[in-house]
């Protein structure tokens, strides 16, 4: 049976991590897989999840089925905290999948019912897995132009023109926040003008939102997404809450659909339910369940807000550390653009050997493209990470 097989290509991102683990030396550091770290260099429990947990390990009756869109509870707090009232929910339908990846998936696996082979445009560059996520669903992808290796910003003149000459079965892939993995973003007038894009071509928005609230927070890092669902009579949007509720092995996501009109979301929504069930017929509670325990107790999503909110800012301010030990050492402002990134990376636009070099030299992991993860910059190290960075690139 398997003779036929040749050796897939691992996954760079995560072989990093192997790669890693395995150094011996006590000064590496990791920038590599985007994991939020705090300043002893561990992925924490949020405090909010532990309480969670503790309550649900104390209450749960039962575990029994849940039903193929899961746990519903978590569903209308996802919508809240995504969508806010920025769209008619009749028009909205919501499954919980397994992390942003599952989501992804499923909603691939949707347009490729609905549009055959249709052709995906996501950014240059995009995260490494949206590819082979829409190839294996049947999709075909294209890019377009997005990250400006001159400004390390977004070439919006270029990237409007090229979604203005996309039309109507044409999906484009948009990074809700947070970009992965240039750390460029859309300001708020640069969204509206990508909505007034898509409402002019007809082409469908479908929204990556996988770092919903580690960028400015929660209301700014939505604006893209409420603007664009507020504007076009269909969209998809893939959440996950691996980052900013710390859940990563959990796999908790959300496929979110929006429709023309009520019975469009009910037929769509028929498709995609059936597509989960011939795949993993239902998703995994666990990680939902936290999320829905944490934002329907307003306690608890004080407490949350105020975990997530310290994640964010201390990224910001490693952010800015880093650019200062940079423009103090070199005397130019040449990577001040780190510091007016948002989100949990910086794309840094270093050569591949650049890459190789700090991590032989330096013990110092990034993915080859030169992305760097802010939230593993070790406090103590800003200034040694800085140097290195600057012998990289003479
Ligand atoms: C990343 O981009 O590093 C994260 O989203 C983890 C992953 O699965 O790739």
């Amino acid at each position: 049976m398997f003779e036929s097989l040749t050796k897939a290509p691992g996954d760079k991102i995560l072989a990093l991590m192997g790669e890693y683990a395995a150094d011996s030396r006590p000064t590496k550091i990791d920038l590599g897989v985007g994991v939020y770290k705090d300043e002893k260099g561990v992925t924490p429990v949020m405090t909010s999840v532990r309480k969670a947990e503790e309550r649900i390990l104390s209450s749960e009756k039962t575990k029994t089925y849940l039903g193929i869109a899961g746990n519903k509870g978590y569903g209308n707090a996802v919508l809240d905290l995504v969508l806010a009232k920025s769209v008619d929910r009749a028009r909205v339908r919501i499954a919980q999948a397994p992390g942003g990846t599952g989501s992804l998936w499923v909603l691939m696996q949707l347009i490729n019912r609905a549009r055959p082979g249709a052709t995906v445009y996501v950014s240059d560059p995009t995260w490494a897995n949206h590819n082979p996520i829409a190839i294996n669903s049947g999709l075909k992808v294209a890019t377009y132009p997005y990250f400006d290796a001159a400004t390390r910003g977004v070439k919006f003149d270029e990237m409007l023109a090229a979604l203005d000459k996309l039309g109507a079965g044409d999906v484009v892939l948009l990074h809700g926040c947070c970009h992965n993995p240039t750390g460029a973003n859309l300001t708020d007038a640069q969204w509206d003008q990508v909505a007034a894009s898509l409402v002019r071509t007809g082409a469908l928005p479908f929204i990556d939102l996988a770092y919903l609230g580690f960028g400015d927070g929660i209301e700014p890092d939505a604006y893209g997404t409420r603007k664009i669902v507020s504007s076009v009579p269909e969209a998809l949007i893939a959440f996950s809450g691996s980052k900013n509720f710390g859940l990563y092995r959990e796999r908790v996501g959300a496929a979110i659909l929006i429709a023309r009109n009520a019975e469009q979301a009910e037929v769509t929504n028929s498709q995609l339910l059936n597509i989960i069930r011939g795949a993993y017929s239902q998703p995994p509670d666990h990680g939902a369940e936290i999320i829905r325990t944490i934002l329907d107790d307003a306690a608890l999503r004080a407490e949350w807000e105020t975990e997530l909110a310290a994640m964010r800012n201390r990224m910001i301010s490693l952010r800015e550390k880093l650019s200062a030990a940079i423009r103090e050492r070199s005397n130019s402002t040449d990577f001040d653009f780190v510091a007016g990134h948002r989100g949990m990376f910086s794309l840094l636009g270093l050569t591949n050997d650049a890459v190789e070099h700090l991590k032989a030299a330096n013990g110092v992991y990034m993915t080859g493209d030169s992305r760097i993860n802010v939230a593993g910059i070790p406090e103590d190290r800003v200034g040694d990470l800085a140097e290195a960075f600057l012998s990289a690139t003479r």
